[in-house]
């Protein structure tokens, strides 16, 4: 019997987020520069090296994979990886394979992805107007990936929106978009918009919402009720009485979760971050390129990375500056 993976606070780690490409199709002022520099292809990890990581981690207890970027599936090939993949949901030793996308690919994908295992996809989708998700995403197009997300739902894909929350933004988009939701039963999440990136710089469509504030116009138009339902990571779920809808809140910037994080999240070249809200992590391209043949090298690397997995975070959002900012790209870490 292989252990699992337990961090130095008690806390089972089942959870991994991969990111298999810094690459995108749009270009989210809350993301990404117009102008993005992205890595030489010799820096990522290759489909087979990916395999070999995933396939490590499921081997150490990892029960949940999603994948993410960038964009997920405009990475070459990216397919093939899925497929290989779902032979560790056929053992039962993965439950669930999944994937966080932009949409713009999901007319192509959306049937191979269900012949894979995929049962759900979240949609990252913050308005549903035409101009404005010009204007947020700079190079998308909203018909495309609206034709996407049905082509998700024919394929029997589970549809789960994800929206950054946006003050002047889609603030006034909040009951439109929840109605929209219901009607295509749908649950939808509101993201708080984290200090990623060059964000501050760009033109006014990064400003913060606060969720507490969202909740409450929410609440003037439903019926809230809370769910205990965790998932291990920042979001809190209410339900709707009138729709009977799932909404999701997640507050990055909040420490509420720490406690029980059961996630960490492997870049697109192989380093892994213990913890979204910390520089620190650890390089398993190394081991994995130096010892092709030696998997005990790669296990032992990751068992030390997570053996440094800190207690919690240090976003806070004070009143005039933000402190904790982080550097680092959402497209280089997946989200
Ligand atoms: N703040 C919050 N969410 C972000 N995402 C990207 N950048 C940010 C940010 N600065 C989200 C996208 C998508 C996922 C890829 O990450 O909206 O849901
Ligand atoms: Fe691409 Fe998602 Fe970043 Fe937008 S938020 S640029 S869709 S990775």
């Amino acid at each position: 019997m292989t252990a699992p993976l337990i961090d130095p606070f008690q806390r089972a780690i089942t959870y991994l987020r991969v990111s298999v490409t810094d690459r995108c199709d749009f270009r989210c002022v809350y993301c990404m520069a117009e102008n993005m520099q992205f890595l030489p292809k010799k820096e990522l990890l290759t489909l087979e090296e990916l395999d070999r990581m995933c396939s490590t981690f499921v081997k150490l207890g990892v029960e949940k994979l999603r994948i993410t970027g960038g964009e997920p599936l405009v990475r070459r090939g990216i397919m093939t990886f899925f497929q290989s993949m779902s032979r560790h949901l056929e053992t039962g030793a993965l439950k669930e394979l999944t994937l966080t996308t932009n949409g713009s690919q999901l007319e192509k994908y959306a049937k191979d992805l269900y012949a894979a295992g995929v049962r759900r996809v979240n949609v990252s989708l913050d308005t549903l107007d035409d101009e404005k998700f010009a204007r947020v995403t700079r190079w998308g197009r909203l018909p495309q990936v609206l034709r996407g997300i049905d082509a998700a739902k024919a394929a029997g894909l589970r549809v789960k929106l994800n929206a950054v929350a946006l003050k002047e933004f889609n603030e006034d988009e909040l009951i439109s978009m929840t109605q929209w939701c219901a009607e295509n039963d749908m649950d939808l999440t509101w993201i708080e918009v984290m200090p990623m990136g060059d964000l501050g710089n760009e033109d006014r469509i990064g400003q913060y919402w606060a969720l507490s504030e969202l909740r409450k116009t929410l609440a003037e138009h439903y019926t809230l009720t809370d769910l205990a339902e965790r998932t291990g990571g920042p979001a809190r779920y209410v339900k709707l009485e009138e729709t009977g809808q799932k909404i999701g809140f997640i507050t990055p910037l909040t420490h509420n979760f720490c406690e029980s994080c059961n996630r960490v999240r492997l870049t697109c070249t192989g380093e892994l971050f213990m913890c979204l809200g910390q520089e620190d992590n650890a390089d398993l391209r190394k081991p994995l390129r130096d010892f092709p043949n030696e998997e005990f090298q790669l296990e032992k690397a990751i068992r030390n990375a997570i053996s440094h997995k800190p207690k919690g975070h240090d976003f806070d959002y004070s009143r005039q500056s933000i402190s904790g900012q982080m550097t680092r790209h959402m497209s280089h870490t997946g989200g």
